[in-house]
């Protein structure tokens, strides 16, 4: 049996057999609420559908896959940090003893893969809890169950989360980062048979939701975290129900937490270097470049052409990619 297809439930495999299907290079995937799943993860995702038990202060940290999930939990646990004090059981501070993904864990990919009931203690030990997700909005609500907490989606550049998305399955395949490769990734990227979906439908989810209910979803652009950091950050924080002082930000905190986290600091940590998660995926693959436009370097001027014309055709949602 592929890996991709373990922990699945007799009534999983047969909902399964009744939506599409398809294959590719890491397993068989299924189009379930708009969206492709590997068959374990749509196992997960109904997990957390039917089993979480929201709190109202629960706090979801969402984006497509490469879109810079590490940077927004480190950033948020370093907003919600701030007041706690060292003490004996945690004598230093989370993200230097830790990855971001082993502080907040995935839903579908941490949580509720193995088990339709985790113990949800072991899983967020933070006060508000802090979660994640790759699942389109529609599918989170789901499991939210009408509760007010909050979401907060990062979005990137589609070329960029592209390039990056080959970068980490090469190295997670320990495979040569081959054009091959990126040839067919595009492919399937492009007609939207891959993990987690077509990409704007995804941010389209989150962008919409965000206008609709601006006090339940925070829509965020890795681009202007880039540019301007301190704005988005405060932005952050403050969605977050916890903005800075006037003292705090005379005080230097929001350079001091934009420092904490970035890729820089991040990626020479220990923990960084050589830990990995649960799933043994190395933490330093979820470190590369960090930049704006590095597929400027590695995308032909047929596959932009591509994915322009399919942003050409999405016009009229009011949302620039
Ligand atoms: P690149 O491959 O373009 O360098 P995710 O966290 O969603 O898996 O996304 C990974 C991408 O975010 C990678 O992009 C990675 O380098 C970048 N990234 C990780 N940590 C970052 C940080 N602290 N600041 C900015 N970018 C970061």
């Amino acid at each position: 049996m592929n890996l991709r297809d373990d922990n699945v439930s007799e009534e999983t495999k047969t909902l399964i057999s009744s939506l599409p299907r398809e294959q590719d290079s890491q397993g068989k995937l299924c189009k379930f609420q708009g969206c492709w799943y590997y068959y374990n993860t749509l196992q997960a995702v109904i997990n957390f559908q039917t089993n979480f038990k929201p709190q109202d202060t629960d706090i979801i940290l969402a984006s497509f896959p490469k879109s810079g999930t590490t940077w927004l939990k480190a950033l948020s646990v370093a907003i919600l940090e701030r007041y706690k004090q060292p003490t004996d059981d945690h004598p230093i501070h989370p993200l230097l003893s830790d990855n971001p993904h082993g502080i907040v864990p995935f839903f579908e990919i941490d949580m509720y893969l193995k088990t339709s009931t985790p113990d949800l203690t072991k899983f967020s030990t933070s006060s508000p809890r802090l979660f994640s997700t790759h699942m389109p909005l529609h599918t989170v609500k789901e499991g939210l169950k009408d509760s007010p907490c909050k979401v907060v989606y990062l979005c990137r550049n589609v070329k960029d989360a592209l390039i990056s998305r080959w970068y980490f399955r090469c190295k997670y395949q320990k495979s040569e980062v081959a054009r091959s490769n990126l040839e067919s990734m595009f492919e399937s990227f492009c007609s939207g048979v891959s993990f987690y979906g077509l990409f704007w439908d995804h941010a389209l989810s989150y962008w919409r939701g965000s206008l609709e209910n601006p006090k339940h979803v925070l829509f965020l652009k890795y681009e202007e975290l880039k540019t301007e950091p301190c704005v988005q950050v405060k932005k952050l924080a403050e969605f977050l129900g916890c903005p800075f002082t006037k003292e705090e930000e005379e005080s230097g905190l929001v350079i001091k937490i934009l420092e904490l986290c970035s890729i820089r600091n991040l990626s020479g940590l220990d923990v960084n270097k050589t830990g990995k998660t649960w799933m043994n995926v190395d933490y330093n693959s979820y470190f590369r470049k960090g930049e704006v436009g590095d597929w400027k370097n590695l995308l032909t001027p047929e596959m932009e052409n591509k994915i322009d014309m399919i942003i050409e055709k999405l016009k009229g949602s009011d949302f620039k990619f």
